[in-house]
């Protein structure tokens, strides 16, 4: 996108609407301006009317019930789990993007707006924000605040791909990302806000999840991968001809009958793993399997954006209008972002974003403007915080939190919060009522704590009352 050289201003100038005497469409609204009278002769002018640019539409009341409800259930799944509002600029400097997504990348490569700006700095209309977020991170010290610092974002993106359904030039995310600790249950929480998200919409996903390893394990994986790609090479589409020596991996998602074919029998990443990548993993997958989220493994699945390591993940759902093709959100572990771009080391890093038109694409095909009217399926805020105290302890809250959740109990945590101290002031600042509280005696107990956080008292309630417990509560309330 550079600025108009002076030639093309004055071809454009020149190309400006004539006067003419043809009839105006009655909609335009120019031409209901009078045209000046000529020796008493009335002549009309014509004006085109704007269209949006390709690939970027307007949002219309007709569709405002979609819009404000996926910001309002972002609103409520992210404050209950623990994240706060961050909300970073549409421009940044281009280099930012470059240094993390990755050159060889369609994004960086093919896809973002860049241009210079009147004092020629070279800027980009931001292709995603996780980027931006880990800037952020280290650009207002948030290294300082008690780890990890976990945010939110609803926002519009920008890429100029060739528009097809569900794919625009201008897009919005909601998204979340937590920085500076690395642990499986934070994996498994970014899979579990965003898997319940769409479930609050009425959407039922399916989760793909499988993990990249880190940066070494990638490199002996894709000597391997080259080396069986080239073998089949004949059986592969163009792109891929070339995909394969540029960016091997991206071979992996490509929708060719062929390639698929070739794909099918390829090494597998999974295999290459290190010690700690494949216990980290299995850790991901075991709170995935107690918290009865499911999953496939899918070991295809390596994400266009260079940064990640080790967890990746895409949701899917089946009713979607856009195809199975199209993934309605995705995410993973970075953990190598924020030293990558100038932070301090070890600041490890995950997140997942979700693409909002192709939620609300999806509910269209799936429900009528009237039922996503239905205030029954939006979540209350979290009266009640779960707050736990120990491996054990954070384990068995993750499931008790989702049993819950699907009885339509909607309880606040953040599972990633070691203190009880920390915990507790985040169960006021959301306004909690009432705090669950679970450490390593409870957890043998078979007990929880329930503290009412405006008298301080506290009651020991067996986990197999808990429900009814709350129930009673909210009756009281
Ligand atoms: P992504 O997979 O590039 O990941 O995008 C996430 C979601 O945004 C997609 O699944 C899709 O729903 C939506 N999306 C992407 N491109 C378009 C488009 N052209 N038109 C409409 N929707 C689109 C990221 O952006 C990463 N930042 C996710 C992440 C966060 N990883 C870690 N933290």
């Amino acid at each position: 996108m550079q600025s108009m050289p002076p030639k093309k201003k004055a071809a454009a100038k020149k190309a400006a609407p004539k006067k003419t005497t043809k009839k105006a469409p009655a909609k335009s609204a120019a031409s209901k301006k009078k045209a000046p009278a000529k020796k008493g002769e009335e002549k009309k002018r014509t004006v085109k009317a704007f269209d949006t640019l390709r690939g970027m539409k307007d949002i219309l009341p007709k569709d405002e019930v979609y819009w404000l409800k996926s910001r309002r259930v972002a609103e409520d799944i992210s404050g209950a789990y623990g994240y706060g509002y961050i909300q970073t600029p549409v421009l940044e400097n281009a280099k930012l993007f470059v240094r993390s997504i990755g050159k060889g990348t369609d994004v960086v490569d093919k896809e973002m707006y860049v241009f210079e700006d009147r004092d020629g700095t070279k800027v980009a209309m931001r292709p995603e924000a996780t980027a931006a977020v880990a800037r952020a991170y280290i650009g207002n010290g948030m290294r300082t605040k008690p780890q990890p610092v976990k945010t939110w974002y609803y926002g519009p993106m920008f890429r100029h791909d060739r528009p097809q359904a569900g794919r625009y030039r201008q897009f919005n995310q909601f998204g979340c990302e937590v920085i500076g600790e690395r642990d499986p249950v934070i994996d498994a929480e970014l899979i579990v806000v965003s898997y319940n998200y769409l479930r609050d919409l009425g959407i039922e996903p399916i989760v793909h999840v499988n993990s990249i390893g880190s940066p070494e394990d990638r490199q002996q994986y894709i000597v391997e991968l080259v080396g069986y790609l080239r073998s089949k090479r004949t059986y592969l589409c163009d792109v891929c001809k070339k995909r394969m020596n540029k960016n091997p991996l991206r071979t992996l998602d490509c929708k060719e009958e062929g390639c698929q074919e070739v794909i099918e029998d390829a090494p597998q990443i999974i295999e290459w793993l290190s010690a700690d990548s494949k216990d980290f993993f299995m850790k991901v997958l075991e709170y995935l399997d107690e918290l009865h989220i499911p999953y496939v493994l899918q070991s295809t699945l390596v994400r266009g954006l260079d940064y990640y390591t080790d967890t990746v993940f895409e949701l899917y759902t089946e009713d979607g209008e856009q195809g199975s093709q199209s993934a309605l959100g995705g995410g993973g572990r970075y953990d190598m972002l924020v030293e990558q771009l100038g932070g301090q080391e070890d600041t490890p890093g995950a997140g997942f974003s979700i693409g909002i038109e192709r939620v609300i694409n999806t509910l269209k095909h799936k429900e009528s403007a009237e039922q996503a009217t239905d205030q029954e399926t939006t979540p209350k805020r979290a009266a009640f915080f779960f707050a736990q105290l120990g491996v054990q302890a954070r384990r068995r809250a993750l499931r008790l939190i989702e049993e819950l959740r699907r009885s339509g109990i909607f309880v606040g945590a953040s599972l990633s919060k070691g203190s009880l101290k920390n915990q507790l002031e985040l169960a006021n600042k959301m306004g909690a009522t009432h705090t669950i509280i679970l450490g390593q005696k409870e957890v043998q107990d078979g007990t929880v704590i329930v503290r009412d956080m405006d008298s301080g008292i506290q009651e020991i309630i067996d986990h197999k009352k808990l429900e009814k417990h709350l129930v009673k509560l909210m009756k009281e309330d």
